[in-house]
């Protein structure tokens, strides 16, 4: 009988034990983004706008409805947070709405919005530039004392010669404000994409996956 219930216990404590585990690690993730603010995404704001047909609100993050992918968020409303320092936004990647206005942010790095491709709404305390510079958006305002960025460009459409172009043998596809990815095309590989597979084969998956990511800050593209 005393084994049966040494068992009993053992088992509850590792119950327990994986359920603060789980507690602690969600709580991370979610402190970290969604409950970096007090409070949820605010009333009548553009995220709370642009939620309202497109998903669900959890802390001050909109996840997206998909059933298929529960946990993608798709729209962050970090406005009136006094947030001063932005360093990374971790895996909000997917968001196509950020709202950052009525900060004390003084400075923001492009690389923050890094990956960012279906950001189409960036807004900002209106002393900041867009990330990647205002060439990368459709339309800069400001308004309501917020630098609003609407609309980013897809870098790979620039008809101006930038910088530099992704190499021959490969493609171009954007990889947020200002930033673009140049992939292999089947059958190259390497520095570059100079290498090529031989002979050449029709199995994709033989080529090694090579591609690389770009930074410009656009005054002069498109
Ligand atoms: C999204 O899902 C939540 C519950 O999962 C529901 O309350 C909400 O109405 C849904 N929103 C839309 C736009 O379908
Ligand atoms: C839902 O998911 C599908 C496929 O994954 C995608 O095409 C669609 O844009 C998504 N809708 C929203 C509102 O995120
Ligand atoms: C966020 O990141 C964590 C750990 O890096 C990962 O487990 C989780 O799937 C990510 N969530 C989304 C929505 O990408
Ligand atoms: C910012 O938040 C404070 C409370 O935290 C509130 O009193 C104030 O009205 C908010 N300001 C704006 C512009 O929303
Ligand atoms: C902003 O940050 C960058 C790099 O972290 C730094 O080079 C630059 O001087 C900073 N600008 C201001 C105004 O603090
Ligand atoms: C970007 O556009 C905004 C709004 O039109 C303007 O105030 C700002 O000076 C522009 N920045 C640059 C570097 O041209
Ligand atoms: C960029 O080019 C792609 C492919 O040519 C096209 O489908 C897309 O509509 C273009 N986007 C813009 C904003 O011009």
């Amino acid at each position: 009988m005393t084994l049966f219930w040494r068992k009993w216990q053992l088992a509850l404590q590792h119950l327990l034990y994986i359920y603060v585990l789980f507690l602690l690690f969600y709580s991370m993730y979610m402190s970290t983004l969604c409950q970096m603010c007090e409070g949820t995404v605010r009333q009548d704001s553009p995220v709370w706008d642009f939620c309202l047909t497109k998903g669900h609100i959890r802390g001050r993050c909109c996840f997206g409805n998909n059933t298929s992918n529960v946990d993608t968020i798709i729209g962050l409303d970090l406005a009136n947070c006094s947030i001063s320092h932005v360093e990374h936004l971790y895996n909000s990647s997917t968001t196509f709405i950020i709202d950052l206005s009525n900060n004390p942010i003084s400075n923001l790095s492009d690389f923050i919005f890094q990956g960012f491709s279906h950001l189409t709404q960036l807004l900002l305390p209106s002393k900041l530039e867009c990330p990647g510079g205002n060439a990368s958006w459709e339309k800069v305002e400001v308004k309501n004392n917020a630098k609003i960025c609407e609309g980013q460009k897809n870098i790979c459409n620039q008809t101006v010669q930038m910088p530099w172009d992704c190499p021959e043998n490969s493609f171009c596809s954007p990889y947020g404000p200002g930033f673009f990815e140049c992939s292999c095309l089947h059958n190259f590989h390497g520095y570059k994409c100079m290498r090529q597979v031989r002979p050449p084969s029709n199995h994709p998956k033989q080529v090694g996956h090579y591609s690389f990511i770009a930074h410009v800050h656009c005054s002069l593209c498109f």
